[in-house]
């Protein structure tokens, strides 16, 4: 991609599952030698947004390190910080705040969809997009890898580039999408809706430190259909296709080819071809998890020098931005 500089951020909940490694994470770790920048941020000022535990959301943080790290995310190779250490952030979202109006937020559907769950949500729930489009400023990211489900808020970053860059002259960039996979990982219990992690049946989510046991009981249980031949057709075989999907990603093999390794299988038999390839990519990755998580001091430090080169970065675009607003 030549130039420019991409950033993302992800929710400090907990270890990953493998929705999230997918759908996310791989293509992080393969941006890191894609762009000349990177930058990973644990946003946990975004996570506020709803009620957290205090001790909860420290360990969270730690595990959402550790994860990211025994992903492959390489501190040499990309900004990896967590996001209330660089208090630039909030500043520029007050900034940006004040250029964004009340009707263009509350049509957003996060905001749509989560404060109908809670009947009503914070203030700083409704101005979450705006926050995101600090994150993203901030750096004059160019590129920004989002789920379909970002790209509303994505297009609030770059409407927030064009306004102030309108009233206070050019200074940032209009940040590209680059859409990550269409790869939706699905539930293993409802394969209609996909895997997260705000699912309460644990079997229907494939964490990143499951033991091999963990991953094979579950796949074992992983909902398909009364068909016991292997074919993918996401529409009308949504969970078997769910399987041949997982397969084909962590095998590192084209869908195709999942389908020709599972001619003569039924289900059963394909469910452990897919357990074996899942345990093969998951153990050496929850091992690192288990080695990092075990040394809180390090991972601590590691943000602390991923903060510290995330403030150098930011501190002069803000230093910018407050002389144009004339603070
Ligand atoms: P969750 O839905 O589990 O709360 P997040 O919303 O925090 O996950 O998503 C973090 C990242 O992982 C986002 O980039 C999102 O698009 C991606 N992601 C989450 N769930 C899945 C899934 N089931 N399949 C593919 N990608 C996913
Ligand atoms: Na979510």
């Amino acid at each position: 991609a030549g130039g420019g500089r991409v950033f993302s951020g992800i929710q400090p909940t907990g270890v990953p599952h493998l929705g999230n490694y997918l759908g996310a994470l791989e293509n992080w770790v393969s941006l890191q030698s894609q762009f000349p920048s990177v930058l990973y941020s644990i946003v946990d000022l975004h996570s506020i947004t709803q009620p957290q535990d205090p001790a909860q959301l420290r360990s969270n943080i730690l595990d959402m390190a550790a994860s990211l790290l025994a992903c492959g995310i390489d501190p040499e190779r990309a900004v990896l910080f967590q996001q209330s250490q660089v208090s630039e952030h909030a500043e520029l979202s007050w900034i940006l705040g004040c250029l964004t109006s009340m009707p263009r937020l509350r049509h957003l559907p996060q905001w749509k969809m989560k404060s109908k769950q809670k009947n009503e949500g914070s203030v700083g729930l409704f101005t979450y997009p705006v926050l995101q489009a600090a994150d993203i400023l901030l750096y004059k990211s160019t590129h920004v890898p989002v789920g379909e489900d970002q790209v509303q808020h994505l297009e609030l970053a770059q409407d927030l580039a064009r306004i102030f860059n309108n009233r206070y002259g050019d200074l940032f960039p209009e940040p590209a999408a680059l859409l990550s996979s269409t790869r939706k990982v699905k539930s293993l219990r409802d394969p209609s809706v996909k895997m997260s992690k705000s699912d309460p049946h644990i079997m229907a989510t494939i964490s990143l430190t499951d033991s091999s046991d963990d991953i094979a009981l579950k796949l074992r249980r992983a909902v398909t259909d009364f068909n016991s031949e292997v074919t993918f057709d996401p529409e009308t075989r949504p969970g078997v296709s769910n399987l041949v999907m997982i397969h084909a990603a962590m095998a590192m093999i084209g869908v195709e080819e999942a389908v020709s390794q599972a001619a003569g299988l039924d289900t059963g038999a394909y469910k452990r071809l897919v357990t074996e390839a899942v345990i093969q990519r998951v153990t050496p990755i929850r091992e690192e998890i288990q080695r990092l998580r075990a040394d809180p001091k390090h991972l601590e430090g590691v943000l602390r020098e991923g903060g510290c080169r995330a403030r150098e970065l930011a501190a002069p675009v803000l230093r910018e931005v407050r002389q144009r607003v004339g603070f």
